[in-house]
């Protein structure tokens, strides 16, 4: 059977940088479901479809090639990890990762990837709909203002100039639209292990998720 690791949580919880971490551990293959939700906001941007025009969204997602070679995402040959992180692009994601038809056919490439590899996939939907069956959930979460702060230096770091208020309100701002729509919104799944990242260094994280799969493969749970 293959390994599959669901890692759930709002925006800045640590979600990407833990998984990565988790994913050389356990020798896994690292899916960023967000960055997929990225990448389709960024190439409807790019072609002038708006989150109404569902068919033509629908369209235009089913002729796209994406893929993950090295964690980078790749969509019809093009490298686009750098420019799914602006914040134009985060401001209109969560509008977009709101359409049902959209997530249907998402989630339906996350599952032929959850096939195909041994993963660990991080997300909002994973435990609870992509995975549902994974023997190993977790659910990341951290107060508003550090996860904020987190991704106000992530972006400084990569030369983006931000005002830190605005990334706190784009956070809060997709929160609200992640854990309010109707389609597959961001919640604990019941059999997921929370953690509250707030004062915990990435390390102790890991350490924390991989005694727990440890404990789990060898039935000590
Ligand atoms: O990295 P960050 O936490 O800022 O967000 P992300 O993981 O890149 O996801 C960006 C957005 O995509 C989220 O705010 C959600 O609106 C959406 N998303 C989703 O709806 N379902 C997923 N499985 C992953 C992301």
């Amino acid at each position: 059977m293959r390994i599959a690791v669901a890692v759930d949580g709002p925006a800045g919880a640590g979600k990407s940088t833990i998984a990565k971490v988790l994913a050389k551990r356990f020798n896994l293959m690292y899916i960023d479901t967000g960055a997929m939700y990225r990448g389709v906001t960024l190439l409807s941007k790019r072609n002038n479809v708006s989150p109404e025009d569902t068919d033509i969204l629908c369209r235009l997602i089913k002729s796209l090639e994406m893929h993950f070679s090295n964690d980078r995402l790749i969509i019809n040959g093009e490298d686009v990890s750098e420019e799914i992180r602006k914040p134009e692009i985060s401001n209109n994601v969560s509008l977009y990762a709101a359409i049902p038809e959209v997530r249907e056919l998402l989630v339906q490439l996350q599952k032929e990837m959850s096939k195909k590899y041994d993963v660990v996939m991080d997300g909002r939907d994973i435990g609870t709909v992509v995975l549902s069956e994974a023997p190993f959930k977790f659910y990341l979460t951290a107060s508003p203002e550090v996860r904020a702060k987190r991704r106000y230096d992530e972006l400084l770091e990569n030369g983006i100039n931000v005002e830190y208020n605005n990334i706190f309100q784009d956070i809060i701002k997709r929160d609200f639209i992640d854990t309010t729509r109707k389609a597959n919104p961001l919640k604990k799944a019941d059999d997921a292990i929370e953690i509250d990242t707030s004062n915990l260094t990435v390390l102790k994280v890991v350490d924390k998720m991989s005694n727990y799969i440890r404990r789990k493969m060898s039935n000590q749970l």
